[in-house]
C-alpha cells in the first residue's frame, strides 16, 4: 500500500529557484529536478524507449541478468530504499529477486507524485513485498526511513539511471558522503552510472529525431507558463544538446531564438534574453569504472563489484558502507 506524503515542493520554492536561476550574472539556469512534473515524467517515460537513448535499456538489462548475483551478495535482512524510483519498471528485477528469499520492504523516494502512482502500479503485483512510497526530497526521504528501520535490519539503498550524473563531479562524491552517513556500517548502495561514450553516441541520446527530448526540455518553460503564471513563447525558444568535453558531461540548454523579454509574475521577476543566449538546464555527467570506484572510497563506501553492459556502457555498482 502507498502513503503518499505531503508535497515537499510548493510553489513559492519552485518561485524561488526559477528567480534564482534566471537572475544569474552570468549562464542563467534552472535545476534539472523540475523536469519531472506530471507532463516532464511521461516524456521521459517516452525517452526510455527511444532508439537513440541506449542508457535505460541498459540499466535494465544489468538488473534483470544480475539481480540474483546482486542479491546475493548482500547478507541478512534488508529493507529497500530507492533514490527516484521513476516508473519503477527496472526495480522489478531485485525486488523479485529479494522477496523470493524474505518478505521485503520497498520505500521509492520521489519528488514526483505522478512517478509514486505510476511506480506503486507497476510493483504492486510482487509477492512478500510491502510498498510505502515517500513524496520526498531523496536525503529527506532516507534519513526517515533509516530512523524507522529495525534492529538487525540493513538497508540497500537503490540510485540506479545514472541519476548521480546530473551532479557536477564533486557534488556527486558529496552526495554519496551524505548518504553515507545517513547509513550505517555494511548498508549497501547499489549505484547505476552512465559511462563515456563517443560524442556521436551520445549527442543524438539527448537530441532525438522525433524531437521528444526537445519536448521534455522545452516543457520546464511550459511547466512555469503554467504553475508561476509566465509567458515564454515556446515557439521562441529551441532545445540544444552539446558535449562539454572538459567536464565529460552532456549539457541540455533552451536558446533564445531572439532578443527578448518574459514575465514571471508569481516569480515577481521579468527577464530578458538575448538572440543566441542559452539557460542551462541539465548536465549528465559520463564516468569511467575506475573513476566510479575512486568516488566510492572518497564517500567512506567500499566497491564490493560492478557489472557491465557492452551493448550500451553502462555499469552497476555495488557498493557497502564502511
Ligand atoms: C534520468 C537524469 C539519468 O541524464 O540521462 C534524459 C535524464 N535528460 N534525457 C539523463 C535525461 C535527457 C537522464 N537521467
Amino acid at each position: 500500500m502507498l502513503v503518499p506524503a505531503i508535497a515537499p515542493n510548493t510553489t513559492s520554492e519552485f518561485a524561488a529557484d526559477v528567480r534564482e536561476g534566471l537572475t544569474l550574472r552570468g549562464q542563467k539556469e534552472l535545476p534539472s529536478k523540475y523536469l519531472y512534473d506530471e507532463v516532464g515524467s511521461a516524456l521521459f517515460e517516452v525517452i526510455c524507449h527511444l532508439p537513440e537513448y541506449g542508457l535505460t535499456r541498459a540499466d535494465e538489462r544489468l538488473l534483470r541478468r544480475y539481480a540474483n548475483e546482486i542479491v546475493d551478495r548482500i547478507a541478512g535482512p534488508i529493507a529497500v530504499a530507492e533514490l527516484g524510483s521513476g516508473s519503477g519498471r527496472k526495480t522489478r528485477w531485485i525486488l523479485e529477486a529479494l522477496s523470493r528469499r524474505q518478505r521485503t520492504s520497498y520505500y521509492p523516494i520521489e519528488i514526483s507524485r505522478s512517478a509514486l502512482v505510476m511506480c506503486e502500479r507497476e510493483l504492486r503485483d510482487i509477492d512478500s513485498l510491502s510498498i510505502v512510497g515517500f513524496e520526498r526530497e531523496y536525503l529527506d526521504g532516507l534519513c526517515e526511513i533509516a530512523q524507522q528501520r529495525k534492529p538487525g535490519q540493513h538497508l540497500l539503498v537503490l540510485f540506479l539511471g545514472s541519476t548521480i550524473g546530473n551532479f557536477d563531479r564533486p557534488q556527486g562524491v558529496k552526495f554519496l558522503a551524505s548518504v553515507r552517513q545517513i547509513l550505517a556500517p555494511g548498508d549497501s548502495l547499489l549505484l547505476g552510472t552512465d559511462l563515456e561514450k563517443p560524442a556521436a553516441q551520445l549527442v543524438p541520446a539527448y537530441d532525438d529525431a522525433l524531437g521528444v527530448t526537445a519536448a521534455f526540455n522545452l516543457n520546464l518553460l511550459a511547466r512555469i507558463n503554467r504553475e508561476l503564471d509566465a509567458d515564454f513563447d515556446l515557439s521562441q525558444f529551441v532545445h540544444l544538446a552539446r558535449m562539454n568535453y572538459w567536464a565529460r558531461s552532456i549539457e541540455m540548454h533552451l536558446q533564445s531564438s531572439r532578443r527578448q523579454k518574459v514575465s514571471i509574475p508569481a516569480a515577481g521577476i521579468s527577464i530578458e534574453f538575448k538572440e543566441g543566449e542559452t539557460v542551462w538546464t541539465e548536465s549528465s555527467h559520463k564516468y569511467s569504472l575506475e573513476e566510479v570506484r575512486r568516488m566510492a572510497v572518497a564517500a567512506a563506501f567500499r566497491c564490493e563489484s560492478q557489472w557491465i553492459d557492452e551493448q550500451w556502457p553502462f555499469a552497476e555498482n555495488l557498493l557497502i558502507a564502511q
